[in-house]
């Protein structure tokens, strides 16, 4: 057994943590951050706690790009590398979802190599250099964009998404404030927790996995399954807001250092082809992803079902089925709750995408360490099950 694993991500969260980052800020000298986010976090009012939390410390914030896109592109990156270098910024702090993270960690590519070529950089360890001050501010729970070292960005010429990995991407600082992402709303919830929950499950059953990824993956199953209901129910109940913010990099690490397998790469492949988001193109494949890791995985099944129920007595393969059945039972009710589509076909899949699916999910790299080897067969099968 080898194992390699690292979290270099200073985690500063609970209520009022987003209070605490200026603070954080001048620990390291930054006299000159960039802020990244969306109009959406603008018009939430989200924008306006974080600049409440630098006026009250008097630290000015003086550089805000805020026309970052629902799936980041390389131009908006080049936009924002354009701004960072005229107003001789410092630092980059980015407040948002996954996109916003992920225009951020670019960015700090671009910086720290000195290039304005983005797509140079793309690919594993094509970066020497950790760079710039980099703090992700995440407003959704999910995609654990905050602690990972992957960003995904999509380039029109190519029209396709270019994907970059290194440790030098992954944040310096998470800030991980509840009240941030009390106006998420359901669906958003919803789609993301399920991309954690698959993040935790697939890290645990991969055969990457090791004692340290199982350790995080477990508790944020738990904590997905004690939590993730109630931020639907609810959005303003902090305690399960905080509790998925947890949950989120939690499985972030796990999986970051563990990688994912089969759900990811057919959620890819049909995430392109339909166009949808990844959290709602994840929560249609998850349960036929897992059903198809049962035989090889009833094991970590049967340990993960700990995490959901203690209750349930009786031999390894009835306790992996049972868990299995506690995911269903957990999709039904959040689909149920928020409105997330329950098949394929309802986010506009048809026969004729199948083989453009299959062909995208074989090449994709998430399951290369998965026990259960992706062919056309497993795939498509996948699709049956999933429409
Ligand atoms: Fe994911």
């Amino acid at each position: 057994m080898f194992v390699e694993f690292i979290v270099p991500t200073k985690i500063i969260t609970g209520v009022d943590a987003i209070f605490r980052l200026p603070y954080e800020l001048e620990l390291r000298d930054v006299k000159k951050p960039i802020l990244l986010t969306d109009q959406g976090i603008l018009s939430a009012g989200i924008y306006d706690l974080v600049k409440q939390a630098f006026d009250e410390y008097k630290f000015d914030l003086q550089v805000v790009y805020s026309d970052i896109p629902l799936e980041t592109s390389v131009d908006s990156v080049k936009e924002a590398y354009r701004l960072f270098i005229s107003e001789n910024c410092d630092a980059i702090i980015a407040l948002g979802g996954g996109s916003v993270i992920d225009t951020g960690k670019a960015l700090r590519m671009m910086v720290s190599e000195g290039t304005d070529d983005l797509i140079a950089l793309s690919g594993a360890d094509n970066i020497t250099k950790k760079g710039v001050t980099f703090v992700a501010i995440p407003t959704t729970a999910g995609t654990g964009s905050e602690v990972t070292g992957v960003a995904v960005i999509f380039d029109k010429l190519s029209n396709s998404k270019i994907a970059f990995a290194s440790d030098f991407l992954i944040p310096d600082v998470a800030v991980l404030d509840p009240e941030l992402t009390v106006s998420m709303p359901k669906k958003l919830t919803a789609a993301s927790g399920m991309d954690a929950l698959s993040h935790a499950i697939e890290a645990y059953i991969g055969i990457q996995s090791n004692e340290i990824s199982k350790a995080l993956a477990f508790r944020s199953t738990k904590l997905i399954f004690d939590n993730l209901i109630n931020a639907i129910m609810d959005g303003k109940d902090r305690n399960a807001r905080f509790n998925m913010l947890m949950a989120s990099p939690m499985a972030g690490m796990a999986f970051s250092n563990s990688m994912v397998g089969i759900v990811h790469s057919l959620a890819h492949a049909a995430g392109a082809v339909l166009h949808i988001p990844h959290g709602v193109a994840i929560s249609l494949f998850l349960l036929a992803g897992l059903k198809e890791n049962l035989d090889r995985s009833k094991g970590d099944f049967s340990e993960l079902l700990n995490a959901v129920r203690c209750d349930f007595l009786g031999s390894e393969d009835e306790r992996a089925e049972e868990f299995l059945n506690a995911v269903s039972d957990l999709l039904k009710e959040v689909r149920c709750l928020s409105g997330l589509p329950s098949g394929l076909l309802e986010v506009g899949y048809k026969p004729e995408f199948e083989g453009r699916i299959i062909e995208l999910a074989l090449t994709d790299g998430s399951s290369i360490f998965s026990k259960v080897e992706l062919t056309e067969e497993v795939a498509r099968r996948m699709i049956k099950a999933s429409l």
